[in-house]
């Protein structure tokens, strides 16, 4: 169950913050991907390196660390968007108390408000504290948030003292996990998906064809980002080099109009994100053998292919949600608009093909979801805009 699954562990400042460094060690053993935030105090007991380098991720601790960077202090965002649990193990009663009064004064904390995935509060601390009428108001209230509390364990404590307060032992933590996102249902489950990625060719003969550098990154971030949120995704994709997951359905083509007749048979789909570069030419004949050199000048007709995301729009079914991209290298805002009303697409997720870092064969991108009721930005690598853009758009059906 915790296969492929995301944690962000959070680590508070008590003596049972070392054993986190374990548990981060268990979660990864159940095949979990862990990012960790820790309180400033419970630096005091475990360097962050230690974290940073098993988790192979940087550490949040401060919300405005000193040197950050734009995207860093609103990691909290992302972070909360990005998991699909939250563990505080262990869970202090200072944390907990902050928890419950929505106090959000370091990455932790604020984590936990911006946090849309189900919450693990592991509460740690000395048996006399636990008992405390505070302590005991505290747990009630963060339960009555929704929030899941894994009571400690009874034992010696680090006071010497015998009582109940320790961290839990490690199988039980990872139980409690899976139980809880076993009992969650991805927003995207019994849906059916379809994306486009990647280029087409419009060939002229044999050897020749005429193209565009589109890598097929950004349509595989948001077929992947689809099949995180549970749906049946179809991958329609033109000639890409980049490795194509095997646990995805997917149909290879070559030529504008291999896409639109394969996409025909998914018309009736749930979403459909038209993120290939399709060719908006091709040649009118297509010779069955190599064209040889003249003399002079050569001359290709063209004509027009099939505006497929347009073909799309007009025929939208109620229950679907059309998503098409825009390249732009001028005017994006106003231009992914027009696209937006043109193509009768619920949403164009645009970028400047000139932004640095960002477009055809880039791993990052800077991208503006757009709709009729305004835009977002979302900038870092591909996968992360596609969840992210994916996630809005799925909130908003
Ligand atoms: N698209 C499509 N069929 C085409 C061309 C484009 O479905 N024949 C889709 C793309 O997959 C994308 C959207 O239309 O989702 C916008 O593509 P883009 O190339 O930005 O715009 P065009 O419509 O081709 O317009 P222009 O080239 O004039 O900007």
């Amino acid at each position: 169950m915790l296969s492929g699954k995301r944690i962000v562990l959070g680590v508070t400042g008590g003596i049972a913050a070392y054993k986190a460094v374990f548990l981060l060690r268990e979660y990864q053993k159940a095949g979990a991907e862990v990012r960790v935030t820790m309180t400033p105090s419970a630096t005091r007991f475990v360097g962050l390196e230690t974290f940073a380098s098993l988790s192979g991720h940087d550490v949040a601790v401060e919300i405005f660390p000193e040197e950050a960077g734009a995207d860093e202090w609103t990691r909290h965002i992302y972070w909360g968007e990005w998991a699909d649990l939250f563990v505080i193990a262990p869970c202090t009663g200072n944390t907990l108390a902050k928890i419950a009064n929505g106090i959000s004064d370091n990455m932790l904390t604020a984590t936990v408000l911006a946090a849309r995935c189900p919450i693990l509060i592991c509460p740690t601390m000395d048996g006399e504290m636990y008992d405390s009428p505070s302590v005991e108001r505290n747990l009630k209230q963060v339960q009555d948030f929704g929030y899941h509390v894994l009571e400690p364990e009874s034992g010696f404590l680090a006071s010497g003292i015998e009582g109940k307060g320790r961290l839990p032992e490690f199988d039980s933590i990872l139980e409690t996990s899976s139980e809880i996102i076993g009992s969650i249902e991805a927003p995207l489950t019994g849906k059916k998906v379809v994306v486009t990625a990647g280029p087409t060719r419009e060939h002229i003969d044999p050897v020749r064809f005429i193209s565009n550098p589109s890598s097929g990154k950004m349509g595989l971030a948001m077929a992947q980002a689809a099949q995180r949120l549970g749906a049946d995704v179809t991958l329609i994709h033109g000639p890409v080099s980049i490795p194509l997951p095997e646990d995805m359905h997917k149909i290879a083509i070559t030529s504008a109009d291999d896409l639109f007749k394969a996409i025909q048979r998914f018309a009736e789909a749930d979403m459909i994100v038209m993120a290939a570069a399709v060719s908006d030419f091709t040649p009118v004949e297509v010779h069955d053998h190599k064209v040889k050199k003249g003399n002079g000048e050569s001359k290709i007709e063209l004509t027009n292919t099939v505006d497929i995301l347009s073909w799309l729009g007009e025929r939208k079914p109620d229950h679907q949600t059309l998503v098409g991209f825009a390249m732009e290298t001028e005017n994006l805002l106003e231009n992914a608009h027009q696209k937006l009303k043109k193509k009768n697409a619920d949403w164009i997720i645009a970028n400047y093909l000139s932004e640095k870092a960002s477009g055809f064969e880039s791993d990052t991108n800077t991208v503006h979801l757009l709709n009729t009721s305004g835009d977002h930005t979302f900038s870092g690598t591909k996968s992360e805009v596609a969840e992210q853009a994916l996630n809005v758009i799925v909130r908003a059906v």
